[in-house]
């Protein structure tokens, strides 16, 4: 469905009933990442999965999209859709950084956070440079030039040879990206601040994923967010890049449906 905003329109996927669980994807994805979830877990929890500004289904607005601006959107989705409980709130990578900052900002709308494939820092100087080098790639040369310089490292090494189907399927998500919408995000995870002084404050239950091959976001990141964050628990997946819920979705899954069964009782 689209969702009105004042100053933009999203686009959200809903299925299920049951604990609320926020899906927000990472960047250049959509909702179709959590395809595997919206399946499966749309059977135990109310799954809610939008498309951030300018990604898939959503039309770009102007940017930087900052990481506040993201969550306050997603906030703003589940007023909308009159969700009245406090939410489970899994991030993945980027939707990891937009995970932080609703944390900081909505903090009684989240019953318990999942962590995926993510990191609590901000951008050291190289990778700030970075970020406008990847900017100006793809101003000049379009979304596809970025594509082609993440696809080969965005799952794990070993995941290429055994699934081209996946491979193909993860790219034509990504190439659902509008050029603004790229720029904009890139613009938005640059000026991210630190989340490192957030994790001593998380009170809520967490669960941290990451993949052991993960070749952007290293797994010490979530050994680092785990030493961090009282009571959290780290499920490492292991045959998984940077997108474990899609190259490993049963474990994935049964992660998830373990975390959320003991929010339960
Ligand atoms: C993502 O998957 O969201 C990005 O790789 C995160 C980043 O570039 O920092």
């Amino acid at each position: 469905m689209i969702i009105d905003l004042p100053d933009t329109q999203l686009y959200v996927e809903e299925s299920g009933s049951g604990k609320p669980l926020l899906l927000i994807h990472g960047f250049p994805f959509n909702h179709e990442i959590w395809r595997p979830q919206i399946d499966i877990l749309s059977s135990s929890a109310r799954v809610i999965a939008p498309d951030l500004r300018g990604h898939g289904g959503s039309p770009p607005s102007p940017g930087p999209y900052t990481m506040d601006l993201l969550a306050d959107d997603c906030a703003k989705i589940l007023d909308i859709l009159g969700v009245q409980e406090p939410v489970i709130v899994c991030g993945l990578s980027m939707g990891g950084y937009v995970t932080f900052a609703f944390y900081r900002r909505h903090p009684s709308l989240v019953a318990g956070i999942i962590l995926t494939s993510t990191r609590a820092k901000d951008d050291p100087p190289e990778v700030k440079a970075n970020r406008d080098k990847t900017a100006a790639l793809a101003e000049e040369s379009g979304v596809q030039a970025v594509i082609a310089n993440m696809l080969p490292i965005i799952m794990a090494p070993q995941t290429y040879p055994a699934d081209p189907e996946l491979v193909n399927r993860v790219k034509h998500i990504m190439e659902q990206t509008s050029l603004e919408g790229m720029v904009s995000a890139l613009k938005g995870m640059k000026v991210r601040p630190d989340s490192s002084p957030t994790l001593d404050s998380i009170s809520v239950p967490s669960l941290i994923i990451h993949g052991a091959d993960d070749q952007i976001i290293p797994l010490s990141e979530a050994e680092a967010m785990h030493g961090s964050i009282q009571h959290s628990r780290l499920e490492t997946i292991q045959d998984s890049g940077h997108l474990p819920n899609l190259e490993q979705p049963e474990l994935f899954n049964q992660a998830v449906n373990v975390f959320l069964s003991s929010l339960k009782s």
